[in-house]
């Protein structure tokens, strides 16, 4: 049998399949249907430094094979997470990457001296790409020198492999990639949720409280795998590949443009099972095709001259 055994910025991964933020609460959600143990990794949701209601309702809607939300990064704050999430996820036995996002700077260096501390957390993602909220970041990923100053800032201030989470609502993805590696960034993550909207036609009424969302799920996966694939050609460090992965099928998409790990997002409202069902789709195609490791796939891509 092939080995799915990947190694992401530091983190010894058993497989290359992650949770995207946002999805999969602390774990603690998902751990009486799955044996979350069987993931590659564990991403949880994006805490701040202080607590975050979110944004008014309607906060989903669903749409052809996506979804749209404006959830707005709803969180109890860091000292919540690290009192009630954290003693759960010490007890698993996979590597833990926490997301922070903030409205400054400063709250990112903060949230990342503090999260430091923290021997059970493996990894930190920085999230400068949520489209759904003022503390999203958003501004400081759509930006060269914003994001590169935010990520060797928080670099300075960590002692934990950084992921950096881009927004595929930018001009030019893979500058801000590169200026993200060259800040120090040791990871990349890519992509968080389209701009979106829709419109009750019947009220004339925006179908969400905040009115513009992002959208996520299958719908996004073609432009997700574009933006992996532009932005492995420009950076040395690895990527996480995510946007509409719903089967192994799907995530070996972005292995081939890329990414050396996926992230599964929507895909765990549909069916619990899905990032179970993709560890073992990964490993039957392995089988299939007698390849050794899933790494000799990352960036396969052959393109015909
Ligand atoms: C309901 C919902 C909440 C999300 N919350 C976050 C979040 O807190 N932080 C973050 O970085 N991304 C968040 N995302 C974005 C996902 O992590 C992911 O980047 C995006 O949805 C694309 O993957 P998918 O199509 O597999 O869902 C959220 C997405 C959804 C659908």
């Amino acid at each position: 049998m092939g080995s799915l055994e990947v190694d992401i910025a530091g983190l010894k991964m058993k497989n290359p399949v992650t949770t995207a933020s946002g999805t999969y609460g602390s774990g603690k959600e998902y751990s009486d249907l799955i044996d979350i143990n069987r993931l590659g990794a564990i991403c949880v949701k994006t805490v701040t430094l202080k607590p975050m209601s979110g944004n008014p309702p309607p906060r989903l809607w669903e749409t052809p094979s996506g979804m749209l939300n404006s959830i707005g990064l709803q969180n109890d704050g860091v000292e919540a997470f690290i009192d009630n999430d954290l003693p759960f996820l010490s007890k698993q036995d996979i590597p833990v990457i926490v997301s922070i996002a903030g409205t400054s700077i400063d709250d990112f260096s903060r949230l990342a001296k503090m999260l430091s501390a923290q021997s059970d957390i493996d990894a930190l993602e920085l999230n400068i790409s949520c489209p759904n909220a003022k503390v999203g970041g958003m501004i400081f990923g759509s930006d060269e020198k914003l994001a590169a100053e935010v990520v060797s800032k928080t670099k300075m201030a960590s002692t934990k492999p950084l992921i950096v989470k881009l927004t595929p609502n930018t001009g030019d993805i893979s500058a801000i990639a590169r200026a993200c590696e060259r800040a120090g960034a040791d990871g990349l993550s890519l992509i968080n949720t389209v701009y979106g909207m829709s419109v009750e036609v019947d009220t004339l009424k925006p179908r969400l409280g905040s009115i513009v969302g992002g959208l996520s799920g299958p719908a996004i996966k073609p432009i997700a795998v574009r933006m992996v694939w532009e932005v492995a050609k420009v950076v040395n460090i690895p990527i996480i590949g995510m946007g509409g992965i719903l089967t192994a099928e799907d995530a070996l998409e972005f292995i081939i443009a890329g990414a050396s790990g996926v992230a599964v997002g929507t895909a765990n409202f549909i069916d619990p099972q899905a990032p179970i069902k993709i560890i073992d789709g990964m490993n039957k195609f392995l089988e299939k095709h007698g390849v050794s490791s899933i790494q000799d796939l990352v960036g396969a891509l052959k393109i015909d001259s």
